[in-house]
């Protein structure tokens, strides 16, 4: 390992045989952290090629359980976020997908830090199970077109070692190390292609176009070695998505959305990356017949069908689907309001996500609870013209002392200018 470590730090390329014998050995624990820790560093400043890259995916990919989707007829497109603060699109996209006749085989994580998960979120509605077994997880797809479910510790059990390192080395922010984590894990669940939405922002990973422009390239590259189409759109994720910060405040708007009463933003990033999976999945020629589709779906009520659908093949209660005021609300709410006058020109999607978490809508560690109930409703977002004590937000928790916490995030999120700042777009960049 000291051999591998010094030729990495020299900045040559390693052989798959070479990662093959580190991920093994750091798995079994022959390679104690320590050595990793310091190969990673060097990684972190030397770089992959892409060709390292890829073996590195490969390897990771096949460190546990490989699902294997080809009892299933049909391209198999599946989509992952880079993580965003008020990011509900996979509870929209999945059954909107599925509804233009794409099979959805979608497995989702929890939320951390200050972006949430989708498991989290589908948990907000009674009774709804997110465990299937391997065989019901295909025979709901098989019967439904759609099935969405948690990951187990058997996917990728080399990523989760890896990461949690990573968290800890301040290595985490690596171009080459995130495209392969993230699609390791896309890989190993049996996608056929991928569509990948990268945030950029205050909110995000990635705090410049740049930066996630190069990440998008990796993970292209990534995927055409492994014979996987890949399409990336670069969004916006200066402020948070929609108007709301929470787990069962973001199943109603995701309700909302299919129903076609969403917030323009949150509807127009759900077509965008709809009709890019519709797409890759060939049930659309191009982009405009994609969206076109998809808006049809809206509107003639099938998407929020196969929503209902979809919850209640997996068990959940499907009357607070339809009358979304009963999902769980916390017990305290509290007027967020504004000091001043004028334009909202930032909304630091960071601070309002750190803010959520401190109403009880996030875990501070992986054994925190979450309050499905709490979380924040923006009632004004970046460009809107604000009076002072006017509301700017409503936040919801089940102690009252959570919205003293909160108050200080929440006003450092806001910054008020006296002139309307200039639009800027959601949709930045799409590259495949
Ligand atoms: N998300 C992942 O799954 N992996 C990373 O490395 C970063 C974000």
């Amino acid at each position: 390992m000291v051999e591998l470590i010094l030729k990495k730090r020299k900045g040559f390329e390693l052989s798959k045989d070479e990662y093959t014998s580190i991920i093994e050995g750091f798995i079994s624990g022959d390679i104690p952290d320590y050595q990793v820790s310091s190969f990673l560093m060097a990684v972190y400043f030397n770089g992959m090629s892409s060709e390292e890259t890829a073996n590195l995916t490969d390897i990771m990919m096949h460190s546990g359980e490989v699902i294997d989707l080809s009892a299933i007829e049909g391209i198999k497109v599946d989509k992952h976020s880079t993580g965003g603060v008020g990011d509900k699109t996979t509870l929209i996209l999945a059954p909107l997908v599925a509804a233009a006749g794409v099979p959805v085989a979608k497995m989702s994580g929890r939320g951390l830090g200050h972006t949430g998960g989708t498991i989290d979120k589908m948990e907000s509605i009674k009774g709804l199970s997110v465990e299937l077994s391997r065989t019901d997880f295909i025979a709901h797809i098989k019967k439904h077109n759609i099935a969405l479910c948690g990951q187990n510790a058997n996917l990728v059990p080399a990523d989760k070692k890896l990461y949690a390192l990573r968290d800890v080395t301040g290595t985490v922010d690596n171009i080459s190390l995130i495209s392969s984590s993230i699609m390791s894990k896309k890989l190993a669940c049996g996608a056929d292609a991928i569509v990948i939405d990268i945030k950029v922002g205050h909110g995000a990973f990635m705090k410049t176009v740049k930066d996630a422009e190069a990440l998008a390239e990796m993970m292209i590259s990534i995927g055409s070695r492994m014979n996987k189409s890949v399409t990336a759109v670069i969004t916006s994720m200066n402020e948070p998505l929609g108007l709301t910060i929470g787990n069962a405040l973001e199943v109603k708007e995701a309700i909302d959305t299919l129903k076609g009463n969403g917030p323009d933003d949150l509807t127009d990033l759900c077509l965008e990356l709809g009709s890019r999976m519709l797409v890759l999945a060939e049930v659309a020629k191009t982009h405009d017949e994609g969206v076109e589709i998809l808006k049809k779906l809206i509107a003639s009520g099938a998407a929020f069908a196969k929503f209902k659908e979809l919850v209640a093949a997996q068990g959940g209660d499907l009357s607070v689907i339809e009358e979304p005021d009963l999902l769980p609300r916390s017990q305290f709410s509290y007027e967020y309001k504004s000091n001043s006058e004028g334009y909202i020109s930032e909304l630091n999607a960071l601070d309002i996500g750190i803010a959520s978490v401190k109403l009880g809508a996030g875990r501070e560690t992986k054994a925190s609870h979450i309050d499905h109930g709490a979380g924040i409703i923006l009632k004004k977002k970046i460009g809107d013209a604000i009076k002072k004590n006017e509301v700017l937000a409503m936040l919801y928790s089940n102690s009252e002392s959570n919205f003293e916490k909160a108050q200080a995030l929440m006003d450092a999120a806001y910054t008020v200018s006296k002139e309307k700042p200039a639009y800027k777009p959601l949709i930045l960049k799409t590259i495949q």
